[in-house]
């Protein structure tokens, strides 16, 4: 006897045995899976998404985490492969080990050089930097997270040339999270997502305040410290304009970004611009670190600015200094050069200390540094998002007071890029 199936019989066995299977794997999910509830605002995206989706939100509404969950879907309970792009190396790092405890009861094994997991069911997550996608070229996604992809350059392309064909075999969906960086190509994308009429795009806007487990307070912190359209951006989540009368340019700080910092420095400082309690609009110490190439460039290589105490910027200022291996570590003396030094010295009384002299104002000062950047001469290593809001959104024009991490980073080129040169410059006439 031969038995014989029409289509929809053998489809629906195939239900069946699908069922069954996520079942069984449902079984194997040992309890200690942390699970995520969603706050109410991710809650909303997951009931509302389409095929690609938009969450255009502010820092900590957790994009990240509602990232992470969206895998759990393709790769845990249906045993498919799913791609995560992060926006650079050091964040991929970062990821990776955020996504790796949280899945590790349900990881079958993982390959820390390709980050590549793989789940009990048999599904994967694979994970990579936006810095360079092209060695993703080739894969297959039933999903795709692209977390903080407004940092990412020529984001459209990318996604049209390289993301989006990986989802053509498994007719994979796409989740796009970030907070806004000017008006850029994930503008663009979140753009598609506003016409209602769309099929396939769809898109949302959170500020910060969303997230019920922030404290308002944070909010209020963040207000403070930033511009105010900085603040804009970064915590209600608003495509910004470029600032009228900005001394930097984010297309600069773009251009000219490096991912890993060049083998050898002629010198590398540490500048530090004390928080003073006499200005009523930022409590922030910034700390910067930067070097000087052998290419007569310079090189931002790290910001530990902050809210701090004296004892807890000294502290801070002198891990950096160990950190880099810098030269010294230097401050105004004027703002309170002495009371660095005094500071310093508490916490390690052998540290390099040299203190740079002000004769002209805050404004003045920062031009010739700009003019650097405009000559291609300043690279940032990876991406510093406070530094460089306050370096783009900062007017001043508008504002006399420049802040504190910009300060401080004028202070560290200063000290590398005029006073060697000139001294070059000097050294090369006699
Ligand atoms: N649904 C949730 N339940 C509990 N905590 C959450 C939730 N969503 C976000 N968080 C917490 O909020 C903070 C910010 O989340 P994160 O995903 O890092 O935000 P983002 O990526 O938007 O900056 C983290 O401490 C995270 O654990
Ligand atoms: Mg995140």
């Amino acid at each position: 006897m031969s038995s014989t199936f029409s289509v929809a019989e053998a489809n629906e066995k195939l239900e069946k045995l699908k069922e069954l299977r996520l079942l069984k794997i449902k079984e194997q999910v040992p309890a200690d899976l942390r699970r995520i509830h969603l706050h109410p605002a991710q809650a909303q995206v997951a009931a509302e998404c389409k095929r690609f989706n938009v969450i255009d939100a502010g820092r900590r509404y957790g994009k990240s985490l509602f990232g992470i969950d969206r895998c759990i879907e393709p790769a845990l309970y249906k045993g498919q492969p799913v791609g995560w792009f992060a926006p650079s190396y050091k964040n991929l790092a970062d990821m990776w080990r955020e996504v790796v405890s949280m899945l590790s009861p349900v990881m079958r094994s993982k390959n820390e050089v390709e980050k590549r997991i793989e789940l009990i069911s048999g599904g994967s997550i694979e994970m990579w930097s936006m810095e360079s996608p092209d060695s993703a070229r080739g894969r297959h996604y039933a999903r795709v997270i692209l977390d903080e992809c407004a940092m990412v350059k020529d984001l459209m392309s990318a996604w049209n040339l390289i993301i989006r064909p990986m989802l053509m075999d498994l007719r994979g969906d796409a989740y796009f999270l970030s907070t806004p960086k000017g008006r850029n190509g994930f503008m663009e994308m979140w753009e598609l997502g506003q016409d209602p009429e769309d099929p396939e795009w769809k898109s949302w806007r959170f500020p910060t305040s969303a997230n019920p487990h922030i404290h308002p307070d944070e909010i209020e912190g963040m207000r403070k410290t930033m511009p105010s359209k900085a603040f804009e951006q970064e915590v209600m989540a608003r495509f910004i304009d470029e600032v009228q009368g900005a001394l930097w340019k984010l297309s600069n700080l773009d251009q000219y970004r490096v991912s890993s910092p060049p083998d050898e420095f002629l010198k590398i400082v540490v500048a530090i611009d004390p928080a003073v309690s006499t200005s009523s609009t930022s409590d922030e110490t910034g700390i910067i670190a930067a070097g000087l190439g052998h290419d007569d460039h310079g090189y931002i290589l790290a910001d530990s600015s902050g809210t701090y105490s004296p004892l807890e910027w000294a502290n801070k200022a002198i891990a950096q200094y160990d950190a880099l291996e810098a030269n010294k570590i230097i401050a105004e003396v004027n703002m309170g050069g002495d009371l660095v030094k005094a500071n310093l010295m508490a916490v390690r009384s052998t540290v390099p200390f040299d203190s740079v002299h002000a004769s002209r104002g805050k404004a003045i000062r920062a031009e010739p540094i700009a003019a650097l950047y405009e000559q291609g001469r300043v690279h940032h290593v990876g991406f510093f998002p406070d530094l460089e809001n306050q370096l783009t959104f900062w007017s001043p024009a508008d504002d006399r007071e420049s802040p504190d991490r910009l300060d401080a980073l004028v202070w560290s080129l200063s000290y590398l890029m005029l006073t060697h040169l000139k001294k070059k410059a000097r050294s090369h006439q006699g």
